[in-house]
């Protein structure tokens, strides 16, 4: 192409961008039209509104941030270009709840000035999707990496209407360890992300937040009717998020679908994460588990030393032995280092994460792991201890490496502002959820992966999609699990909780929910103060409903010897090739189809909250030309969570694509169905 023919398509290039920039409104659509943003500048605040199907979903909201030093990413704004591009690719999750993703966006660009200051420039991002939007702010800086420390994130979620929401508190001791409240959206509090609303009963969303990454996490306040504003979680010294230009905010993320369950299925999330960053990812692997750890919530054993230590080596290789014999991948083992006490969650400096207690020979154990083809999965408590952890993580991850160890459990038990950081002065004290933390946590997901180990966190940060770029990252807890019906003082979570967690908690990724028990009223614990207040079946339902590649059977594994529900739990996968959510109303009840990745097994699960229902299901998911046997674990005809929680029925019946099927769920109950393709 000659020299001239260049010039004058760069000309009309720089001319193009130009007219947009001075001619046009910035305004993005969906790729299939029914979403649309627009930003406009009024009183030199920059603000983006949203319509879906031309009604206002989103009034205009404000953007911009504050930094204590450089003036002008707030006030007297403007807009100077703009620019489109469209996005469309489908990429391959390592595991996961679908194997192929599609990405597929309109994204706008925004770049801001202010008069304030000439170095002021901004962009914002915007990627538009067929199930929501995200937004992004970049500040490149002048380019000598000049510090920066900012006070504030303006961003602002004017919803439309007032409505029905589902959140936690946040800023709370116990972290993400609530119950959900549900109320309006102008009665909430200071809430954790996700937050979800039902607007009406056909516009569901969900705002959250992706690749959170060197940033204080996002917490939602409401300043006023409708209007949400991004409430950064601050350093003890105040300030939101430090650091050094350039800057790329987190996405913040909005879902929106026409029904509930069309949330679960939005990967929306994980498409605004960056790409895989692990090379080598033949070393990460779903798997089952179960654990020396129940006893410890009941009560009948302990994670330190004594006459009922949990981590013995006996113990540790007779649940080697269940767990082969039961088909499962691995064994938790907590309470096998040195320093738990019965006080253990108030001082983690006690811990030692390389010396174990005299009772427990990890060379022997992880010897006779290897004979019965099992693995041990590790376990490091730090009770929030930062500066103890970060001492002793090398040689704590060398040690599980040699070993032979591939996964670790993580804990940061501590209340909620107790992170002491490392060279902190004295009076410190970090949030876990602020920038600190956040930078802690990715930390460890990126030296885990340099010794080849992945990793199950409790206590964590809440999950924003970064396993697709780290798939190390398996699973996490970040809500109440399992565990909170072995001991709270509320009497355990009630039969709406696991009704709520696929729709909020679980839209952020995985969670280690621990489901499975069996003895559900913990009759073999000798304790009459707590129990599991589902039905049997529903604990089997859970294994499908709440997504986790690493799944416990969290019962102690003599309960599991001869009852038949375990073999539904022996069977279910870990890793699925697709999802479906024909049914799901928050609070109520949620039916999740999955498709098994390793074989062409469906499995169907429905749960619901406290009452009694009928939900029916077309089969259109299956194969005309192949007829199926399914395996039904349903609630029995008398079933109901509190009075008569074990009553099953099993049964097989042969299927088609041209059937339906119809769910009865007992209060408090579920149903588990594993649907395998005759063999023809
Ligand atoms: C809290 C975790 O959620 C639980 O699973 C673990 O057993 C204890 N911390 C001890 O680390
Ligand atoms: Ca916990």
């Amino acid at each position: 192409m000659s020299y001239y023919r260049l010039l004058i398509i760069f000309v009309l290039i720089i001319f193009t961008i130009n007219c947009h920039s001075e001619l046009s409104q910035p305004k993005v659509k969906s790729p299939n039209g029914r979403l649309q943003v627009e930003l406009t500048i009024s009183e030199g605040h920059l603000l983006y509104t949203v319509t879906r199907d031309n009604k206002i979903l989103f009034q205009p909201s404000r953007l911009g941030l504050i930094f204590k030093k450089q003036e002008g990413f707030a006030d007297h704004l403007t807009i100077d270009g703009q620019s489109l591009n469209r996005f469309d690719e489908t990429w391959e999750q390592p595991w996961g709840e679908e194997k192929f993703i599609r990405n597929h966006y309109n994204e706008l660009t925004v770049e801001i000035s202010s008069d304030l200051n000439p170095d002021a420039n901004m962009s914002v991002l915007f990627r538009v999707y067929d199930d929501g939007f995200a937004f992004r702010y970049s500040v490149s800086g002048n380019g000598d990496r000049e510090e920066f420390i900012m006070l504030d994130e303006l961003s602002e979620f004017a919803i439309a209407s007032d409505p029905e929401s589902w959140w936690i508190k946040a800023y709370q001791w116990n972290r993400y360890e609530y119950l959900y409240e549900q109320s309006l959206l102008s009665e909430i509090d200071t809430v954790h992300t996700p937050v979800t609303m039902k607007v009406n009963p056909n516009l569901y969303l969900s705002i959250h937040e992706a690749a959170l990454t060197d940033y204080a996490s996002m917490t939602i306040e409401q300043t006023g009717g409708n209007t949400l504003k991004c409430n950064l979680v601050p350093w003890a010294d105040g300030t939101k998020v430090k650091g050094k230009f350039p800057l790329l905010s987190p996405w913040r993320t909005v879902q929106i679908n026409d029904t509930a369950g069309g949330l679960i299925s939005s990967y929306l999330i994980l498409n605004c994460n960056e790409p895989n960053k692990l090379t080598d990812v033949s070393w990460i692997k779903p798997g089952k588990y179960i654990g020396i750890w129940w006893g410890m919530h009941l009560g009948t054993m302990t994670w330190y030393e004594g006459d009922i230590h949990g981590a013995t080596t006996d113990n540790s290789k007779e649940y080697i032995n269940y767990a082969a014999e039961f088909g499962f991948d691995g064994v938790l083992i907590e309470g096998w280092n040195k320093g738990w006490n019965s006080d253990w969650f108030k001082d983690g400096n006690v811990f030692s994460f390389t010396e174990s207690f005299k009772d427990f020979d990890l060379d022997a154990i992880t010897e006779y792991g290897k004979q019965k083809d099992i693995k041990v999965i590790g376990h490091h408590e730090t009770s929030a201890a930062i500066g103890n952890y970060e001492d002793q993580v090398d040689a704590a991850f060398k040690l599980y490496q040699e070993h032979g160890i591939e996964t670790i459990k993580t804990g940061y038990v501590g209340h909620g502002t107790d992170i002491v950081p490392v060279g902190g002065k004295p009076g410190d004290h970090e949030w876990h959820h602020g920038q600190y933390m956040v930078n802690h946590y990715r930390d460890i997901v990126k030296k885990a992966a340099e010794y080849k180990i992945m990793l199950d966190v409790h206590e964590p940060i809440k999950a924003t999609g970064i396993r697709r770029t780290y798939p190390n990252m398996m699973t996490r807890e970040g809500a109440r699990g399992q565990e909170y019906n072995a001991w709270s003082g509320d009497g355990g979570n009630p039969p709406d909780h696991t009704t709520i967690l696929p729709f909020t908690r679980l839209l952020g990724g995985p969670m280690d929910f621990t489901p499975g028990i069996i003895d559900l009223t913990f009759d073999h614990a000798n304790r009459i103060d707590n129990r599991v207040n589902t039905t049997l079946a529903k604990q089997l339902a859970l294994y499908v409903v709440l997504y986790s590649p690493l799944q416990m059977a969290a019962d102690l594994p003599e309960n599991y010897k001869d009852e038949p529900a375990f073999q539904f739990i022996k069977d279910v996968p870990v890793d699925w090739e697709t999802t479906l959510v024909p049914h799901g109303e928050i609070g109520d009840y949620v039916v999740i189809v999955r498709k098994d990745r390793n074989s062409d097994d469906w499995y169907i699960a429905g749960i619901t909250d406290e009452n009694e229902r009928d939900l029916t299901i077309e089969l259109f998911f299956l194969d005309k030309n192949k007829q199926y046997t399914a395996t039904i674990y349903s609630d029995g005809e008398d079933a109901h969570w509190e009075d008569n929680p074990y009553s099953l029925d099993i049964k097989n019946m042969m299927l088609k694509r041209m059937d339906k099927l119809t769910l009865r769920l007992a209060a408090g109950g579920g149903q588990a169905i594993r649907i395998t393709p005759e063999i023809q």
